[in-house]
């Protein structure tokens, strides 16, 4: 029987899913660090153009799962993958895949804003410069676009040009965001966007994230479960390297399949 079908994954609408609806399809990706198994033979589709979020306790691998979907794990020497990770048409460990083509095409923000230390303008056009765009039009264009897209271009319109490291952490953050909005990534990760951010920051992000998915693939790993429910579509939770359930995230939280599932939302662990 394949993965996908097993009882616990009966979404109808997740596993009917047409190619053309699926922006990552996970098969039986398996990972260990050294010896230490991390990740135990996850299979998901993630749709497209929708918000998935990755729930789960502390350590049990949420961070090690996304950073598969760009390949961050690479840097690890003691890495080792098994299983597939398809986007596109590809399965992206095949050697023949061009990694920073796959970094362009899959953004990815962290929990720590990281502006770097340059101006707003700067930060914004950064992956282009590195693409050798220059065109002063071009990018002034960019610029603003994903500043609007990122909510943060009427706090920053006159001051582009003073540094990034002057604005408040939730203004750093929506800013990494326009960074990687500017390189048009057709799927943004966010891991824990908002928690180093103020609850007034973080509200602003949530109201981003609502108006991104219209345009892109949203995937946000987060602890804080209020958040899960507010801003996504579809809910994956994880324990111990294992999926545990995946669904709507309206079933997740009112009516879990899994046991596990239902002690990790009502808070008897995690
Ligand atoms: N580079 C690494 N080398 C060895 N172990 C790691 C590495 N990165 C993460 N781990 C381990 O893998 C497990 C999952 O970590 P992580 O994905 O960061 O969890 P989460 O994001 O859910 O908190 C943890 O036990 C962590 O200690
Ligand atoms: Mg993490």
């Amino acid at each position: 029987m394949d993965a996908l079908d097993s009882p616990l994954f009966t979404v109808p609408k997740l596993n009917s899913l047409a190619k053309s609806d699926i922006a990552i399809e996970v098969n039986d990706l398996a990972l260990y660090f050294g010896q230490r198994k991390v990740l135990h033979e996850i299979s998901m589709r993630i749709p497209k153009n929708k918000v998935t979020a990755i729930i789960g306790p502390s350590g049990c691998g949420k961070s090690t799962l996304i950073g598969c979907f760009n390949r961050l794990n690479d840097l690890h020497q003691d890495c080792r993958i098994e299983g597939q990770v398809i986007i596109g048409e590809r399965n992206i460990f095949h050697h023949k895949q061009n990694v920073p083509e796959l970094r362009t095409k899959v953004g990815m923000v962290f929990q720590r804003p990281n502006p770097f230390p340059v101006s707003v303008y700067e930060n914004v056009v950064y992956g282009l410069r590195i693409k050798g765009i220059s065109d002063r039009r071009l990018l002034d264009n960019v610029v603003e676009n994903a500043l609007i897209k990122a909510a943060l271009w009427d706090e920053v319109k006159d001051n582009l040009f003073d540094s990034a490291l002057l604005l408040s952490t939730g203004q750093q953050q929506r800013l990494v965001i326009a960074r990687a909005l500017a390189l048009e990534p057709e799927i943004l990760i966010l891991d824990e966007p908002t928690s180093a951010l103020d609850p007034i920051s973080t509200l602003l992000i949530e109201e981003l994230i609502n108006d991104l998915r219209s345009q892109f693939t949203v995937i946000i790993v987060t602890h804080n479960l209020q958040q899960a429910a507010r801003v996504s579509d579809y809910t994956a939770f994880l324990h111990q390297g294992e999926l545990i359930e995946y669904s709507d995230t309206d079933t997740i939280f009112t009516l879990p399949a899994q046991q596990q599932t239902e002690a990790y939302i009502t808070g008897r662990y995690g």
